[in-house]
């Protein structure tokens, strides 16, 4: 069983990867930032963690305001270091747990929270600024890639558009990601860091507002009574601490994650510059033995698997599960990229160059090439990325069905009420629909 061996709260301020970087150790402006951070490494490197669940916000790099979410889920198996404007920070790559952030996801939808899931996104400064100084990492050495200690399952939290989750919203999330964490029936060690604050004001003639006092009553709360900030507002911790600081919403999750009663083994607070920078190490105050809770934990399992039991046995059915989603990724995106008129005219004009481009395998150019909509259902490809491809090349969403059941165009067409043809192709396929006016091209 998977096991929450304890938490981390730490700000995400730039300025911690930028004191890191700029090896600014013995300078006694950002000396305290080390100093703080010591035990913190210290207790991860004893207690060594196979994975962080990093909860933090991105700060308009990744995710933009065209589609913006409260909770949103990393499931990959890779996470890269975001270009926040000036270059992306010299750090490897952090693998992913894509297993447990699947079964978290499947977990927490499993419990009513309505979750996005992103793959392939980079990650700014909100996740790698603490993870860089306090998880010792290799960089590469020009042959491979670097390392790091272990794995991550990041939890982006949307904090700058309002409005955004409540204070509670997030404590019950935290609940709700310990009854997934402990459910997962692989051995793992996880710890929770919780990212953000403390104080701090960026933005207006308020820019530069700090709060020191509330900070220190903010961190005794947090461990000992955080009932009281699960009743405040937006606009009481906006008031209090300046309005970006309301980004401490995230450590909620965490406190939610964590039993009721904590120990505090580490706490520190340093205020350089525009920043209240916190940072803390919290384990349980009881040790509980996870097998006690076994039967609660296979309870919560089948729960999960309550929406889709029997969903599996469908004959030729093949449902678009994270999983498939984070397998078939690859292709799927490269079909996605029809939906753009350069790139579709470059495809016809030179598919094996666009395959190439996207590093498609042999056998996913094949697929594509052979136009075998059956193999690519198969494959993990959705079929909406199909009735695009075929919009590009002509091929009707008839003939698509067909070639998917094994049939002729006729034999399907025997089986529907009328012999309507159709495509999503729109006003500049007019040549390509060529199967609406005459003679149908075959189906692959
Ligand atoms: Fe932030």
């Amino acid at each position: 069983m998977a096991n929450i061996i304890g938490a981390i709260a730490s700000s995400h301020t730039p300025t911690i990867g930028f004191a890191m970087d700029a090896n600014k150790q013995d300078d006694a402006v950002w000396a305290p930032i080390f100093a703080a951070f010591e035990p913190v490494k210290a207790w991860l490197a004893a207690k060594k963690p196979d994975v962080l669940l990093m909860i933090y916000n991105d700060h308009v790099t990744s995710f933009f305001f065209d589609h913006y979410s409260a909770f949103a889920l990393g499931i990959g198996d890779q996470y890269r270091v975001a270009d926040e404007g000036g270059g992306a920070r010299d750090l490897p790559p952090v693998g992913g747990h894509a297993g447990l952030s699947r079964h978290i996801g499947e977990s927490l939808m499993a419990d009513e929270f309505d979750m996005s899931f992103f793959q392939d996104k980079p990650l700014d400064h909100g996740c790698f600024s603490p993870l860089s100084i306090m998880w010792p990492h290799q960089k590469s050495d020009g042959q491979g890639e670097g390392s790091w200690p272990g794995t991550i399952v990041p939890l982006q939290c949307g904090v700058l558009q309002f409005p955004v989750p409540s204070a509670r919203r997030c404590f019950k999330l935290g609940q709700g990601l310990r009854r997934a964490i402990e459910s997962y029936p692989e051995d793992l060690d996880v710890a929770i860091v919780a990212t953000g604050g403390l104080s701090h004001q960026v933005h207006g003639e308020r820019c530069g507002f700090n709060n020191t006092s509330w900070d220190q009553q903010f961190l005794d709360l947090f461990e000992k009574d955080p009932e009281v900030l699960l009743n405040m507002t937006q606009a009481d911790f906006a008031r209090l601490g300046g309005w970006e600081s309301a980004e401490i919403i995230m450590w909620m999750v965490m406190r939610g994650a964590m039993p009721a009663k904590i120990n505090c083994l580490h706490r520190e607070y340093y205020l350089p510059s525009m920043t209240g920078i916190a940072v803390a190490v919290y384990e349980s105050e009881v040790a509980v033995d996870p097998a006690l809770n076994a039967g609660a934990h296979e309870l919560h399992r089948r729960h999960m698997a309550h929406q889709t039991q029997g969903a599996g046995k469908l004959e030729g059915t093949y449902p678009f599960t994270l999983q498939r989603s984070v397998d078939g990724y690859r292709i799927n995106k490269y079909l996605h990229q029809l939906i753009d008129p350069a790139f579709r005219a470059r495809f016809l004009a030179d598919p094996d160059a666009t395959y190439e481009e996207a590093g498609l395998p042999q056998i996913e150019r094949d697929m594509i090439a052979r136009r075998d909509w059956q193999a690519m259902i198969r494959y993990g490809v959705i079929f909406f990325l199909l009735e695009k491809l075929g919009a590009v090349v002509g091929v009707s969403n008839l003939h698509i069905y067909a070639a998917m059941r094994g049939e002729s165009l006729e034999e399907f067409q025997r089986t529907r009420n009328t012999k309507a043809m159709y495509s999503v192709a729109g006003s500049a396929s007019t040549d390509a629909a060529s199967w609406d006016k005459a003679g149908a091209p075959p189906a692959r």
